[in-house]
């Protein structure tokens, strides 16, 4: 696990079911880097309790989740998988840098800004400082690079900050990482709305196609998405929902989407949606069958995420011990 020079990080909130966004804009790629770097993919429940949760439920989603990671050919015994809370070093990193940053680079996020208003009636600071949190699981682990959808490029703007400043007024602790963001399939749209990105927080499951979405389920939610007008199949900006469609398939089928164009250039909406309909089961049929063996043994998993933890600590204690110390925060001699 050691042989790979450069690290890379990545997470996801076990807060709710990951969707076909999930997969295409982060999951699938990991599985592609993990032969080149030492990955971290982290369970970020941290995170996820910036808004109220029901802690049996949670600890399920991390159950899940961690099976969903294996499911999709994340190798344990290339990468480190855990759950963030299992790593105290990411608490205590964060309330650090907290102290480092300025309110108004905090109130500058755009995620903010929306989380604030979707749940008006809870605001409470650790939403506030998501940003920081993130940035000290990125920090911890002298990490260079980190693949996030297009939406947390700003989250991951700051992590840079303050490792720069870190870097400049007390010890080069930090290594500054740089974001790895897809080319395509960045931003799956959601099925009903094509303008807005796929969620888990959405209440219209219509919208989104579920990783554990049975075929017909499948079926039906890809004949109802929306199309544009007109019938031709092309990826142009006026025709979200087709675009939003032929990502997906050619992120599937990994084949370009002007190949995809042509084989449907005189097809109509619904071969072209019958057809995709069969590639994304084909996908996730392999998939899902791995989940539920996966997830029906608990205790593997339980063994194999304090593996993960144990690996994880062993590096994050070690930066945070060399930021404690540049801090004055350690006694030298302890
Ligand atoms: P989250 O649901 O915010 O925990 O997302 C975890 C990761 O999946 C992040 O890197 C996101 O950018 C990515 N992701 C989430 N939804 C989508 C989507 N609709 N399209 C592409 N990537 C996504
Ligand atoms: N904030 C990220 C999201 O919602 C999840 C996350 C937490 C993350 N810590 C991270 C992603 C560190 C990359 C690196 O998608």
């Amino acid at each position: 696990m050691t042989k790979h020079k450069t690290r890379l990080f990545s997470g996801i909130q076990p807060s709710g079911k990951l969707n076909i966004g999930h997969y295409i804009g982060a999951i699938q790629h990991w599985v592609a880097l993990q032969n080149q770097h030492h990955c971290f993919f982290c369970i970020v429940n941290l995170h996820t309790i910036t808004v109220a949760q029901d802690p049996n439920i949670l600890q399920e989603h991390c159950y899940d989740l961690a099976a969903l990671y294996l499911a999709c050919g994340i190798d344990p015994k290339q990468s480190t998988i855990f759950i963030q809370s299992h790593v105290a070093a990411h608490s205590q990193l964060a309330w650090i840098l907290t102290c480092l940053t300025h309110m108004g680079e905090l109130s500058r996020m755009t995620q903010f800004k929306d989380k604030s208003q979707q749940h008006s009636q809870h605001i409470n600071a650790g939403l506030f400082c998501y940003p920081v949190l993130m940035a000290a699981d990125i920090l911890l682990y002298q990490t260079n690079l980190i693949p996030v959808g297009e939406d947390q490029q700003q989250h991951l703007e700051l992590a840079r900050q303050l490792a720069n400043r870190f870097n400049q007024h007390y010890d080069k602790a930090f290594t500054v990482p740089k974001a790895y963001i897809a080319k395509y399939g960045n931003r799956i749209m959601r099925l009903q709305d094509p303008t807005k990105k796929m969620s888990k927080s959405d209440t219209n499951s219509r919208n989104t196609i579920e990783l554990l979405d049975s075929p017909d389920i499948i079926l039906k939610k890809i004949k109802r998405a929306v199309t544009d007008s007109g019938s031709e199949i092309r990826y142009m900006p006026d025709k979200p929902g087709i675009s939003n469609l032929l990502t997906i398939f050619a992120q599937v089928t990994q084949q370009p989407i002007e190949q995809l164009e042509k084989q449907y250039r005189d097809q109509k909406y619904s071969i072209f949606k019958q057809d995709l309909a069969d590639s994304i089961i084909e996908r996730l049929v392999p998939i899902q069958e791995a989940f539920h063996l996966i997830r029906s043994d608990t205790q593997q998993l339980d063994t194999l995420l304090q593996r993960g933890a144990s690996e994880a600590e062993l590096i994050a204690n070690q930066t945070l011990s060399r930021v404690q110390l540049a801090l004055g925060l350690l006694t030298r001699h302890a």
